[in-house]
């Protein structure tokens, strides 16, 4: 084993915790565990690394991070994606100089080695003179797994593991409402924000994978203003009872229907004239009756699409991607994607981009986390909770709870554990976010390494 005891203990109980609730905090912003997280989560997991819409022309290329691992995803003159990590076969220079952009070729700035945007090793300068027994056929960059699903480019280190649709689960089916909606598919408009920020990583995936709970306090500011009132969700009958939680094995989301079936997220009505045909009936009428849906795939890839509110814009669809810089420092990434055939609509595209930015630092609501996820980091690293093994909680649906929140058996909500009434209170898609945790964390599981 290459972890101190109390590192081991950590993952252990945090195993325990899927049945409890009771989670120790020192899983939060433990310097020692997130050595480990690298290797076992971030060097074995599938990490979305962009859309393919970001790589539509050959040569298009952008810097992606897995984990801390800066990856070059390119689309190669024969239009095949790659991820390569950025070091050079030389010495290990960043042989990329730009966020993004199109090229054929990568020059290496340190000696000018060139490779191809396949990966191989194109020459050097003065080669002739400077190699008597080099083999360059066998040189060419380091090169991640990489597969997509409807759009989304994800990567992995690990040569060996499930392949991506084995990954992903019973969430392809969400994924196929969210991002396989029209014919044309979804787009990125313009360049993913980013900001940098002092909390770690797991705490963010968390607040996506299912915590409307907090917005009732983080959040209350907000909610009192004009912008909500003015907004759909008033409009609900229901709400919020109308709201759903679902959780395959790994991954997990919430999501608010109307009983409206041609609500279509509050995209304009003539959406409806583009749905995919291989959209499944139930698939197609959950999308009708969609307000909202938000959702965390395990790592570190968020979702948030759907109507925010007549104030505030939108509808929108932005994917959230939350880079581990560090324990206790994480890179946010925020893509504003759009149905292509809504490309053209100029009001549309001015309401789903305020309702985007609405989202973002500069918003309504992103201020409002941030400064309380960065205090869970600082105090989730003291070292206290470790020494005296104190306990966080995610307890809500469990217990009396459970037999309250039974889950619905209707194919209109796909093939995941499915509950309704308990969106503010269940916190089943925590504890769903703790077992994926587990499984890669743990000494025997599918990470260990
Ligand atoms: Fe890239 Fe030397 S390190 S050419
Ligand atoms: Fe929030």
């Amino acid at each position: 084993s290459d972890e101190p005891d109390s590192i081991s203990d950590i993952i252990e109980r945090t195993g325990d915790a899927i049945e409890s609730g009771r989670y120790p905090l020192a899983i939060t912003n433990n310097r020692d565990l997130y050595e480990l997280e690298r290797r076992r989560i971030f060097g074995r997991a599938w990490i979305y690394l962009g859309h393919v819409s970001e790589f539509a022309e050959r040569g298009d290329y952008a810097r992606r991070y897995i984990g801390e691992d800066p990856f070059i995803v390119t689309r190669d003159e024969t239009g095949e994606l790659h991820a390569f990590l950025d070091s050079c076969m030389h010495r290990g220079a960043q042989f990329c100089t730009a966020e993004n952009g199109n090229t054929s070729h990568f020059r290496c700035p340190y000696h000018g080695w060139t490779y191809k945007n396949d990966g191989s090793l194109q020459g050097m300068p003065h080669m002739a003179e400077a190699y008597q027994d080099l083999d360059e056929d066998e040189i060419s960059l380091e090169e991640a797994e990489l597969d997509t699903y409807q759009g989304l480019v994800f990567g992995r280190i690990a040569e060996e593991g499930p392949d991506l649709e084995a990954y992903l689960g019973d969430f392809t089916w969400y994924l196929d409402v969210l991002f396989g909606t029209t014919e044309a598919g979804m787009t990125v408009v313009g360049e993913p924000h980013r900001w940098e920020s002092d909390h770690d990583w797991k705490i963010s995936a968390d607040n996506f994978s299912g915590d409307s709970y907090h917005v009732l306090t983080t959040h209350q500011a907000g909610l009192e203003t004009e912008n909500l009132a003015r907004g759909p969700w008033e409009e609900l009958d229901d709400f919020p009872a109308a709201s759903y939680l679902a959780c395959t094995d790994r991954h997990s989301m919430g999501y608010y229907l109307s009983a409206d079936a041609d609500t279509y997220m509050g995209y304009p009505k003539e959406i409806a004239d583009h749905l995919d045909d291989d959209l499944t009936a139930e698939q197609r009428e959950l999308f009708g009756r969609s307000v909202f849906h938000f959702g965390t795939v395990f790592p570190n890839m968020s979702i948030i699409h759907g109507i925010q509110s007549g104030g505030w814009g939108g509808p929108w669809a932005c994917i959230r991607k939350w880079n581990p810089r560090g324990p206790g420092t994480t890179e946010t990434t925020s893509w504003w994607l759009i149905p292509k055939e809504l490309a053209d609509d100029e009001s549309f595209l001015e309401d789903s981009h305020r309702g985007w930015e609405s989202l973002s630092p500069g918003g309504a609501f992103e201020s409002d986390d941030l400064t309380i996820w960065e205090g869970i980091s600082e105090s989730s690293g003291a070292v206290t909770h470790e020494l005296r093994d104190t306990r966080g909680n995610m307890q809500q649906g469990i217990g009396a709870m459970t037999d309250e929140v039974e889950p619905i058996d209707d194919p209109l909500h796909g093939p995941a554990e499915v509950t309704s009434k308990g969106l503010y209170f269940d916190e089943r898609n925590s504890r769903t976010m703790l077992r994926s945790w587990y499984e890669l964390m743990r000494e025997d599981g599918e990470g260990s390494a």
